[in-house]
Parts: structure tokens; sequence; C-alpha cells
């Protein structure tokens, strides 16, 4: 595909590309990640790598935890303070909501696989930025690919848009169904987006939405093949 100047698109950059080329196209030819055949590899290579220059403050890179094998992916935004310090993704408030929307639909945190976009806090927990987005998406893709799950489910608008590559926000995307894929997996992933604990705890309200897409995400577990 060529820009308005006729020069061929950055790939990474070409909107009429699915989200998991353009994923792709940001990992170099030569990059340590595509020897990375286990989740232990890609988290060693993240906690000694600076992958983007975040805040030096940062006490821990926030991996993964659960289950290697998990059915079920979750993906959040970012760490966030009780994050950091501990290490482990969702740990703090929103975190002990998230342990009750999984015990809803009968989940133990260990038998899922959590992760979030960004591996680092970022300072004053604002919103990540694009290129710091942009670093860790390859190694969450790969992630995705180890787990190898039934179902995915991003938890949140920021993650949701950038895993389904859609410019729809949260409210948007809740409730339906998408393929994700990636260069090397063989099937798409049914994949969909949920409402952040950190919303549902400031807009109680909303638990009874959430409820039904919590419903439709067992659902699709149990439809699946394997
Ligand atoms: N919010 C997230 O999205 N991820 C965490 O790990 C904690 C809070």
């Amino acid at each position: 595909n060529l820009d308005l100047f006729g020069q061929e698109l950055d790939p990474s950059q070409d909107p009429s590309r699915p989200p998991w080329e353009r994923i792709h196209a940001l990992i170099p030819k030569d990059s340590p990640l595509h020897g990375m055949t286990t989740l232990e590899a890609v988290r060693d290579y993240v906690n000694d790598t600076v992958l983007v220059p975040i805040d030096e403050a940062r006490l821990n890179a926030v991996m993964g935890v659960g289950d290697p094998n998990a059915d079920l992916v979750i993906i959040g935004e970012a760490p966030g303070a009780d994050e950091d310090r501990t290490g482990e993704p969702f740990t703090g408030r929103a975190g002990q909501l998230l342990n009750k929307i999984l015990a809803a639909i009968h989940f133990e945190r260990q038998d899922v696989y959590i992760t979030n976009i960004l591996f680092w806090r970022p300072p004053g927990n604002r919103n990540p930025t694009a290129g710091e987005v942009a670093a860790c998406l390859p190694f969450i893709e790969r992630l995705i690919e180890l787990v190898d799950p039934a179902v995915l489910v991003m938890v949140g608008g920021t993650a949701a848009k950038t895993l389904l590559g859609q410019s729809d926000g949260i409210m948007k995307l809740r409730g339906r169904w998408f393929n994700y894929e990636s260069a090397r997996m063989t099937r798409p992933i049914p994949a969909t987006g949920i409402f952040h604990p950190a919303y549902l705890l400031r807009s109680p309200a909303q638990k009874r939405t959430a409820w039904t897409d919590l419903l439709a995400i067992k659902r699709k577990l149990e439809a699946s093949p394997e």
C-alpha cells in the first residue's frame, strides 16, 4: 500500500491491515522474540530489558500470572501502584473486583491467565502512550500464542481497542465478538471486551451489563471445542 506521496506505507501504521499484521510488522527479523518458546523466556527477557523509557521510579515489570495453559486469557491495561509493588497484575482494588467477576463464572484467579497490555506502571497512573503500547504489543502477542486460549477477554477500552484493532470505545465493543488472529496461530481466537473493574467500582449501575457480558463469555467457553 502507498501513502499520499506514493511511498510504501509502514505496515505497522497501515490501517488497511488487520491488527495482528500491524503488530507483527513491529518485530525486527533478528528480534530475540522469535526464539522465545516459553512464557518464562518472554518474562525473563522483559524483566531484563528496557523496552520503553517509562518512569524510572517503577519497581517491577508486571507480567502475566495464572495457568500457562488456560482456556481464558484476560488482558488489562496497565499496572497501578499495588501491581508495581507486588509485580503481579490486578492485585489492588480493581483486581479484587476482577477476582469476584471471575468467581461469578466459576473461575479462580489461578485457572485463567492474566496480563496487561503494558508491563510497567505509567507514572501517576496516566494512560499508556502509543509508543509504550507498541513496545509491549509483540510480547503480548507472543504470550497469547503461547497460552493459546479458547477465549480472549480484554478488560477496558485501551486493551480492547488495541488488540481488536478497533477505534470504537468499550461502550461499543463490549457485547460483541471478534476474531483475534496472529501470524503464528493456526486458528482465530474468539475475543471480546468487558468493562474495566475500576470503571465498575465508579459506576456500579453498569454491573448488570457486565453480568450479561460474563454470561456470554461463559457460554463461549462452554461452546469451544477444547
Ligand atoms: N488495572 C489494570 O488494568 N491492570 C492491573 O494490573 C491493575 C489495574
